[in-house]
């Protein structure tokens, strides 16, 4: 019998109410639905899991449900060794240094995003708003051209909709788009190569692994997979914001009073919302964990947001705090070999979409029903919003 029902429709909050039940009854969890897998839902098992690359690979399934496979995307479906050039190549160019550059671009994006939701006096937050933001940002990263921002902007945005509403039809060809885009770039980068230490594809060309250069159907491979990895999340996660601000109007006067907690409340509200739900492994061999056998080659969702709202670790979980003592424990980008490497970029451009938000607004409220995404994310997918200008009746 299943210990629980991922597919059953869901509110926004209702996916956290069956969290909490599991991590207090049943931390290590089946559900035969999209082909069996176990949720571990405590934030030591999470953490465990992440941290132990060896025996939780990420090579047979990386995500729950399964999306239609398209090929092979490093770093994320590799395990180290293999996994190791790839993401030598990309971190460094997202570090808080090397992603200085464009944090007066995502401003200036930010701004033009929303001053006609301003003029029309509200819209949604995720769909004008959070979905174009990272993909722009994104596409100043990647050094990409103006038309190559419109296509990815097109591309990228028919991705989401599709894995969200579950075509797979149309996600295996939005994916495939994508696919023909990163050929573009490698393309593009062979006859006028850049500096390495500014573009992640010239970065990624550099590499030489026992003197041989990597395999180029994995180099778009890895061009493929930030393509999206890079822009889901943090569309989620400003509509969750907006969800919370809405809810919490003291928040908004809080944070519009003092601009410079909004990093720190960034960080809560990355440990609240995670927007993570279904990042996946495979044992290598049998796990006995609390009682519970996950056998080899059985699908393990490692459920990011149910950690970070786990009461063994954080006082008051379901509470936005800013006088958290142990923030550092969230896992909201992971654990151990895959962990985000955009972290800095991603806290940049909340950081940034939320001042600008809150400096350009009076007030924030709800205008309709959030609609929440489903797994493998978790939070917001449509949240529409009446915005008062600043100084505005
Ligand atoms: C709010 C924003 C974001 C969140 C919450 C987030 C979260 C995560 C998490 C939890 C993982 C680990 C997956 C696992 O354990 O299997 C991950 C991996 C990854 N993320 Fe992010 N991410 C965000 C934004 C970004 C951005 C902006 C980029 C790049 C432009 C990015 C690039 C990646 C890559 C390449 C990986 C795979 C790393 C590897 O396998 O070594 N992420 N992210």
């Amino acid at each position: 019998m299943d210990d629980f029902n991922p597919v059953h429709a869901e509110t926004f909050d209702s996916p956290h109410d069956q969290f909490r039940h599991l991590r207090d009854t049943c931390p290590v969890a089946h559900t035969s639905a999209w082909g069996g897998f176990w949720a571990l839902t405590r934030h030591e098992d999470v953490a465990m899991a992440a941290a132990d690359s060896d025996a939780f690979i990420t090579s047979v399934q990386n995500v729950v449900p399964k999306v239609a496979f398209t090929g092979r995307r490093p770093p994320l479906h590799l395990d180290p060794p293999e996994h190791t050039p790839y993401r030598r190549a990309i971190a460094p160019l997202m570090t808080g240094r090397a992603i200085a550059r464009l944090e007066p671009i995502a401003r200036q994006i930010c701004a033009d995003l929303l001053a006609p939701m301003l003029a029309k006096g509200g819209g949604d937050i995720c769909a004008d708003y959070g979905a174009f933001l990272p993909i722009r940002v994104f596409a100043h990263w990647m050094n990409l051209e103006p038309d190559q921002i419109e296509e990815l902007s097109a591309v990228g945005r028919r991705y989401n909709i599709a894995v969200q509403s579950a075509q797979e039809a149309e996600t295996k060809e939005a994916s495939l788009l994508l696919y023909d885009m990163a050929r573009a770039i490698l393309a593009d980068r062979k006859t006028n190569p850049r500096d390495s230490e500014a573009d992640a594809t010239s970065a990624l060309l550099a590499v030489r692994v026992d003197g041989e250069p990597l395999p180029e159907d994995m180099i778009v491979g890895t061009i493929r997979q930030v393509l999206v990895v890079g822009i889901i999340a943090p569309t989620v996660m400003i509509g969750s914001i907006a969800v919370h601000l809405c809810r919490f109007p003291d928040v908004q006067a809080q944070l519009r009073a003092d601009p410079s907690l909004i990093p720190l409340a960034v960080e809560e509200f990355l440990r609240l919302y995670t927007p993570y739900r279904g990042f996946a492994r495979t044992p290598r061999h049998d796990i006995c964990l609390h009682g519970r056998t996950m056998k080899e080659g059985e699908a393990v969702a490692l459920i990011y947001a149910s950690a970070n709202r786990d009461e063994r670790v954080f006082d008051d979980p379901e509470s936005f705090r800013l006088d958290r003592p142990n923030m550092k424990d969230s896992l909201a980008f992971g654990r151990g070999t895959h962990m985000c490497p955009g972290a800095a970029l991603a806290r940049m451009q909340l950081t940034v979409a939320l001042e600008t938000l809150l400096a350009g607004t009076g007030s924030i409220t709800a205008a309709g029903p959030v609609i929440p995404t489903r797994m493998p994310e978790i939070g917001a997918l449509s949240v529409p919003l009446n915005l008062v200008p600043r100084g505005g009746a």
